[in-house]
């Protein structure tokens, strides 16, 4: 007796292009209307494309390898929103490019933590996590302080980020430089690090 099954799985050519059939389609049935659905293409009330300096501060985050150690997504599970507040929503992420959800959890997840600490918080826990929170197993990033910002390529990022959708304005990406100069790395990653979570007002 030869069914259709009998004849899929003992012929290994056929099972593979079978198998990718069901894949692909399973993948295009879940993935393909994410882009088109209001709740995941639509930002939140309030939801504005990072500054020029906080741009260049979420280029360094991606850099350094932060997103190795620390997801920006809070799930909708008691135990998260107690300890960081109001789970993510996809609407909060519209014009990150790429996301940094990440997957890896040694340090605390970060996607609310703007406002939570004082920039010269950042500015020594960045240094040296020990100085402030004595049992942290965080790398140092002294070098953060020291090296100046290289803003030459922001307008070129503004634009590309416009293309795919981010809604800057011709007379923000010609402000852009000016508000790079003289800035340090540091200063960048802590006012992208200031803004996470801030742009919308979410209560528990
Ligand atoms: C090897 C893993 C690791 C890497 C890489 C890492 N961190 Fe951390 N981070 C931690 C751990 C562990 C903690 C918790 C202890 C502490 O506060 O220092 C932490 C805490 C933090 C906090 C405080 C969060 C809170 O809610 O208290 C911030 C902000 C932070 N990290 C930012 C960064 C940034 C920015 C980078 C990249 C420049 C980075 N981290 C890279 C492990 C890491």
């Amino acid at each position: 007796m030869s069914t259709v099954q009998d004849k899929i799985e003992t012929k290994v050519g056929l099972l593979i292009v079978a198998s990718l059939v069901v894949v692909l389609w399973g993948g295009l049935a879940e993935i393909v209307p994410l882009f088109f659905q209001t709740s995941t293409t639509t930002p939140v009330d309030g939801l504005k494309p990072y500054t020029a300096l906080q741009l260049e501060g979420r280029d360094i985050y991606i850099r350094e390898g932060c997103v190795g150690c620390h997801s920006q997504m809070i799930r909708p599970f008691r135990a998260e929103t107690e300890r960081y507040g109001h789970y993510s929503v996809a609407g909060e992420f519209v014009y990150d490019h790429p996301f940094l959800w990440g997957s890896k959890r040694t340090g605390p997840d970060l996607a609310r933590v703007g406002g939570r600490y004082s920039d010269d918080w950042h500015r020594a826990h960045l240094n040296n996590p020990r100085d402030v929170v004595p049992e942290s197993i965080m790398p140092n990033f002294p070098w953060l302080l020291k090296n100046d910002l290289d803003g030459s390529n922001i307008q070129t990022k503004m634009k590309a980020l416009r293309i795919v959708g981010v809604p800057y304005t011709d007379e923000q990406i010609k402000n852009a430089p000016a508000q790079l100069k003289g800035k340090k790395e540091i200063d960048a990653v802590i006012a992208y690090l200031q803004s996470l979570g801030t742009h919308v007002k979410m209560t528990r």
